[in-house]
């Protein structure tokens, strides 16, 4: 398949998980990709696996300094920036009460912040590229509450109105901004901070139209149609990738319930 025929995508958060799947899946419909992360060598391992279309450039997504950097290594490189995936985030599991500030903070600069710079250091590149679609990843947990996910929720509900003040300043230059809502990636964000018993299958079972949580390709897959021309009519807006999760109350005892 070729839908990012000569398109040169960055992708944050690149390393491992949704990122990868992403760069993985951009280089086989055609792309040149740069991985993007804080984690050099897995970075260097996963763009060396994907091949020849592929290089890991270091860059932290909280710093000014990294963002221009990394842009202006992409122009030199490859002489354009089509696509930008903004999907590096970091996890904090708490209660609001017990939520540091340090920590919060720490979960507005990567999560929220870092998506802000994505955006703006891609403006000009994708302007003198004649265009481009940039892809914010955000969660269920900016379409909804939960419990214990006060810091982290807050930063992907952000997304949804940076996206939509994006594309309404870039759209006239044929840039398309895009938030990707997903219940599920890599196992690896949330491993450490779950509680034994937990988030369990069952957790994520009960109600659910498709009762498991997301597999990192089933994202990306979605990234990759915002990413592509396929969507050339979409911008602005918040796509779900989520088994229905989001749908709403399910009552198990009410006719509709198991196909009932
Ligand atoms: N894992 C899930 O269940 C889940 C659910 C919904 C949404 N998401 C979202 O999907 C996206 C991808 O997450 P994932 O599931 O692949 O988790 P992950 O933890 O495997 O991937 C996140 C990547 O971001 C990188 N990263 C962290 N801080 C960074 C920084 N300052 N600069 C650059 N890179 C940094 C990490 O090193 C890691 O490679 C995130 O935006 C996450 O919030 C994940």
């Amino acid at each position: 398949m070729d839908r990012l025929k000569d398109k040169v995508a960055l992708v944050t958060g690149a390393a491992r998980g949704t990122g990868a799947a992403t760069a993985r899946l951009f280089a086989a419909e055609g792309a040149r990709v740069v991985l993007a992360d804080v984690l050099d060598e897995r970075g260097g391992k996963t763009a060396a696996e994907i091949g020849e279309s592929a290089r890991y450039q270091h860059l932290d997504v909280s710093s000014e300094s990294d963002w221009e950097r990394a842009v202006e290594e992409v122009e030199r490189e490859f002489g354009r920036l089509d696509v930008l995936v903004n999907n590096a985030a970091v996890l904090h599991l708490a209660t609001i009460e017990k939520t540091s500030l340090k920590d919060w903070d720490r979960l507005v600069a990567v999560n929220q912040t870092g998506v802000f710079l994505g955006v703006r250091a891609a403006i000009a590149p994708m302007r003198r590229a004649g265009g481009g679609s940039i892809v914010n990843v955000s969660s269920i947990d900016g379409l909804e509450g939960m419990n214990y996910v006060g810091a982290y929720a807050s930063t992907k509900w952000a997304l949804r109105g940076l996206t939509r003040c994006a594309a309404l300043e870039l759209g006239r230059d044929g840039i398309r901004v895009n938030t990707v809502c997903p219940a599920g990636g890599s196992d690896e964000m949330a491993a450490p901070w779950v509680p034994a018993g937990a988030q369990s299958t069952s957790d994520y079972a009960e109600g659910r139209p498709i009762p498991r949580r997301g597999r990192v390709e089933e994202v990306a897959a979605l990234i990759l149609f915002l990413a592509s021309d396929e969507s050339s009519f979409c911008t602005g807006g918040d796509y779900p990738v989520d088994g229905g999760h989001s749908c709403g109350t399910y009552l198990g005892s009410l006719p509709g319930a198991d196909g009932g």
